[in-house]
């Protein structure tokens, strides 16, 4: 069996004000009327004949108004606290027959070419059916900091590298034999919790006391405390000797910040001035003079400019906004 596990614990802060505590960027019907959430699922309905919603107290309320679309029995984990993503797939383990195959993805990425999509989750179900864990390599166009990169020789992955400063990110590129990981993860559940019993014992175990007081999927908070929050990226790939990477060959955005929304909007033909200056969110006339590169994000309540270099900064408005709040 294959169990498609959907992790949807962020808050999307870098996409604010789009993106909000109260509604987080992959419940936004962003695009085209459908949110990234229903978009994932229903992406991974073909392959997958279990699914399991990884989610937290103050969202699942939205994705189980989603997944009622979808008419289909599913476990719905519901975290007391975020622990991070370690945590957070050892319960989809937990809930899962050993021998499943999980398919770890992200709720809020957008992937397109389905064909392409589902030739890349043959293989990697394959693999991890042979025990290896999986991760899905993308072609890195820049020195990215915010993603974990893959290094692999041929067939093989050498390391994983979570979240490399600049220099060693653009040294990488200069390399070549790098990918970035995608943040989709697959192997069998069983494969899965060893490698995180090795690695991380105390997330181990403290996951496992957590996860056995479960009352219907919903986690207990102070038990869930205990856990130590800590990524797959670090816990597991960094250290783990059987990895495989599948070239991905499927288009991929995590749209993690402004500047790949930009770039994403921006190849689907959004609209866009002579100094590369876009406006999101209104139709209304906007003027950009004497500057390049600029990103107007319009709601409601709130109004953004910024430099789409700077994206990555706008976490940090929304951590302010956060404290006066
Ligand atoms: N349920 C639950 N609980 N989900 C969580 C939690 C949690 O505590 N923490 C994070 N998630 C979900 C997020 O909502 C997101 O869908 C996914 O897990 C990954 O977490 P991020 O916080 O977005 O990770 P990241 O972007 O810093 O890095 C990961 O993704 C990159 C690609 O987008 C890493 O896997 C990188 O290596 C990778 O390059
Ligand atoms: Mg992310």
């Amino acid at each position: 069996t294959v169990t498609h596990v959907v992790l949807t614990g962020g808050i999307g802060s870098r996409l604010w004000p789009l993106s909000r505590k109260t509604l987080p960027k992959q419940y936004l019907e962003l695009f085209d009327g459908e949110s990234l959430f229903e978009k994932t699922v229903a992406r991974n309905q073909n392959v997958a004949t279990n699914t399991i919603v990884v989610g937290n107290i103050e969202n699942y309320k939205m994705s189980d108004a989603i997944m009622a679309k979808f008419r289909k029995p599913f476990t719905h984990i519901v975290e007391a606290v975020p622990r991070n993503t370690a945590a957070a797939i050892a319960f989809a383990a937990f809930a899962s027959n050993p021998e499943d195959i999980l398919l770890i993805t992200p709720s809020d990425h957008i992937i397109e070419k389905a064909d392409l999509y589902n030739e890349a989750l043959k293989q990697a179900i394959q693999l991890a059916n042979q025990d290896y864990l999986i991760t899905f390599g993308i072609k890195p166009t820049k020195p990215e900091t915010g993603y974990g990169y893959i290094e692999f020789e041929n067939e093989n992955v050498i390391a994983f590298h979570e979240k490399p400063d600049l220099k060693t990110a653009n040294a990488y590129l200069e390399k070549g034999n790098y990918f970035w990981n995608s943040g989709l993860f697959c192997f069998k559940a069983e494969k899965f919790l060893a490698e995180l019993e090795k690695q991380e014992p105390e997330v181990y175990w403290t996951a496992k006391t957590a996860w056995n007081a479960n009352e219907n999927g919903f986690l207990d908070y102070e038990l869930s405390l205990n856990i130590p929050s800590i990524s797959i990226d670090y816990a597991v790939m960094e250290r783990s000797a059987a990895i495989k990477v599948v070239p991905a060959q499927f288009a991929w955005s995590d749209l993690g910040s402004f500047e790949s929304v930009y770039d994403y909007l921006v190849n689907k033909g959004h609209p866009i001035d002579s100094n590369k200056n876009i406006v999101i969110g209104t139709s209304m006339h906007t003027t950009f003079i004497g500057v390049k590169n600029c990103i107007l994000i319009y709601t409601v309540d709130a109004l953004m400019v910024l430099q789409k270099e700077n994206s990555q900064e706008v976490k940090e408005v929304y951590q302010q906004l956060e404290l006066i709040a």
